[in-house]
Order: structure tokens, then sequence, then C-alpha cells
């Protein structure tokens, strides 16, 4: 086993900063994550798990080890009702879409080039275009990063919820996913509920593949590739908010779109606050907001993590100013 030092992680975050880490370790097996994290114990390092790195911001180098998960295996168990899908942590997500979705094995169309890894879609429950991971998946393999024990989550253990999960919790924060089990299925009938894919489609009803083309078409068209672009996707949570406070917003701002969410509370897109109070567009130095979707903050090249930081709590601050209404961001700073 060979654990490099002082490690450039530019490679490894979609925001393509250029911090390093004291060490680094990709591990393409359990056994491998297993020995890794006994030299780790041996040494007393601080451990930060990495997936693809399209959901953290680094504002400083990291100390202690990574360990970047890359166990890539992909099978496939059939029969005539379902599919049953196994991905590795390792297996880039949106590979794993297309590949499904052309092999006949349907329901991940809508979810198509979402960056990021197979191990990271749980811990947010990644969402796009009507569907979330949580409608297909079955269970998460995991492994305790303090005590070595793998379990295996049901989906109901992992307490989904809209861009969240157990993983999230303290309860579930100690666990690394390994792997990912999701039933997808023979029959090509797509989920075409969310209103700008119904509008986009030229046929009804539409094949699985068609989705897939749209979705990715939709994609490009409003969200910046982090090959060119560094970013990390939607920077903020779609507000969940009471349904008075939407009437009593609504009279000031008689044109915002609302999402129904649950009897009492209403959801609201984010990017269209921030839209609104003038931010799309904006650049701070190397670093800004996304001129075709608001709730992508960016790396524009020379920017630092920090940077990113204070962007997104002034926009925090001055969302709370104008609608009382407070953003949380998804990505994980370190
Ligand atoms: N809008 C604006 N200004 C903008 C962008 C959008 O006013 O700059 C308005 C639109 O007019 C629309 C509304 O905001 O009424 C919603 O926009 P969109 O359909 O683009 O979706 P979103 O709510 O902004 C969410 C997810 C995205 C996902 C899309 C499609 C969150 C935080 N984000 O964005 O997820 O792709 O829906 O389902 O839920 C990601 O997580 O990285 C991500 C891109």
């Amino acid at each position: 086993m060979h654990i490099s030092e002082n490690v450039s992680l530019r490679e490894h975050n979609s925001f393509g900063f250029d911090i390093s880490a004291e060490y680094f370790f990709s591990a393409k097996s359990l056994a491998e994550i297993q020995e890794v994290l006994q030299w780790r114990q041996k040494h007393n390092k601080p451990l930060l798990v990495l997936g693809g790195g399209s959901n953290t911001v680094f504002t400083r180098n990291v100390t202690g080890l990574v360990l970047h998960v890359a166990i890539d295996e992909l099978t496939t168990d059939e029969n005539e009702n379902d599919i049953n899908v196994h991905a590795g942590a390792g297996v880039n997500w949106h590979q794993l879409v297309k590949q499904t979705v052309f092999s006949g094995q349907y329901g991940l169309e809508n979810l198509a080039l979402i960056p990021g890894n197979a191990g990271a879609a749980p811990i947010q429950n990644i969402g796009a275009y009507g569907k979330e991971l949580c409608d297909n998946l079955i269970s998460v393999d995991v492994l305790h990063r303090e005590t070595g024990e793998t379990a295996t989550l049901s989906n109901k253990e992992c307490d989904f919820g809209y861009r969240h999960s157990l993983f999230k919790t303290p309860a579930g924060a100690d666990f690394i996913v390994l792997g990912i089990h999701m039933r997808l299925s023979p029959q090509d009938k797509p989920v075409i509920t969310y209103q700008a894919l119904q509008n986009a489609m030229q046929n009804t009803p539409p094949t699985a593949c068609e989705v897939f083309d749209q979705v990715c078409r939709l994609r490009q068209s409003k969200l910046p590739d982090p090959k060119v672009i560094g970013n990390a996707g939607s920077f903020f949570k779609n507000p969940v908010i009471p349904c008075q406070q939407v009437d009593a917003l609504r009279k000031e701002y008689p044109d915002l779109p609302v999402y129904p969410h649950s009897e009492a509370e209403c959801k609201l897109p984010a990017a269209w606050l921030i839209d609104r109070a003038g931010w799309k567009g904006h650049r701070s130095g190397d670093v800004g907001v996304h001129s075709q979707q608001a709730l992508v903050l960016v790396n524009h090249g020379g920017g630092n993590g920090q940077q990113i930081a204070i962007l997104a709590d002034e926009i925090q601050k001055d969302v709370t100013q104008r609608y009382q209404i407070h953003l949380e961001r998804e990505p994980t700073i370190y």
C-alpha cells in the first residue's frame, strides 16, 4: 500500500482549487479501505473521505489523510420484472446513467449529467427533473470509519428527504459509502412530471432515451461544465417555508414561482430569489454567480474557496434581508 504525500487535489474537486492533501490514497476495494483506515488509526491522522469532489469547497489545505473511494465495480442482476444494479462508490454517476438507460434498464434517465460518483449520490439524495435517487434506491453498503464494521442500510434506514439523508446527520456522518443497490425497470415509462422537462419534450409519451437526451440538453444550456468553469452545481438548497409566508411574499412578488411541498409548506426556487436580488452574472474577482443559473457559484480561473465562501455569505445575507428567507448551503465547506 502506497500512501502519497503532499498531493494536489486540483483534479479532485470540481471548483478546480489547487489545494493539497498531506496524505492521499485512492482505494479500489473494501480491503484497501480497511488497510488504509488501520494506517490512519495507528498514525492518529484526521480523515477526509472524497468521492468525485463535486460537493466540497476547499478553503484550505487538508491536514491528515484524504481517502478517495474508487471502487468501480458494476454488476447487474435481472429477472422478468426487475433489474437490480449494484454500483461501487467510485463509479462515475453520469456514465452509470448512460450505460443503464441505453442498455434497456430504465429509471435513472432524469438524473443524467449530475456530476460526481455513485457513492456521493445517497449522501444528498441527488435529484433533478422530477426524480430523486431514493425513488430507485434499494440499499447502501457502508463501512463505519471508526469501528471498521460493514453494514447494508435499507432505503428507509437512510431517511431520505429533499437533498437530505441519514449521512448528513451525526448518526450517519461516520459511514463511508462503499456502493449502492438500485432497482431499475425493463419497462420504458419515464417520469416527465417536471414542467420544464415536459415542455421541452417533442414526443409524448417520450422514451427514456429521449428523456435522457433532453435532460442533457437542458442541463448543458444552463449549467456550466465543471471541466470548463469550476463549480459545484446548485450552491443552495431550494428553501422550504410555511405557505403562509409565501402568501405574504406573493403580495410583493406576484410572479414568484412556488412548488408544493407538504400540506403546510411550499418550496421556492432559490435561483429565482437570488436572480431577482440582482446577483445573476455577478463577479467578484475570479469568483462569481453563473450567468445562466443564479444557483451556481463559479470559479472563473484563479479563484479560491475562501472567496467562494465570502460570496455565498453575501448572497445569504442579502436574501435574508430581502425576503426573510434563510438559504441553506448545499456543498460541504472544508
Ligand atoms: N430561475 C430563475 N433564475 C435562474 C434560474 C432559475 O429565476 O437563474 C427560476 C426559473 O425560472 C424556474 C425556477 O427558478 O422558475 C427553477 O429553476 P430550475 O428548473 O432551473 O431548477 P432549480 O430549482 O433552480 C433544481 C435543482 C437542480 C436541478 C434542477 C432541475 C436544487 C437545489 N437544485 O434547480 O439541481 O438540476 O432543479 O430539476 O434543488 C444540483 O443539485 O446541482 C442541481 C443542478
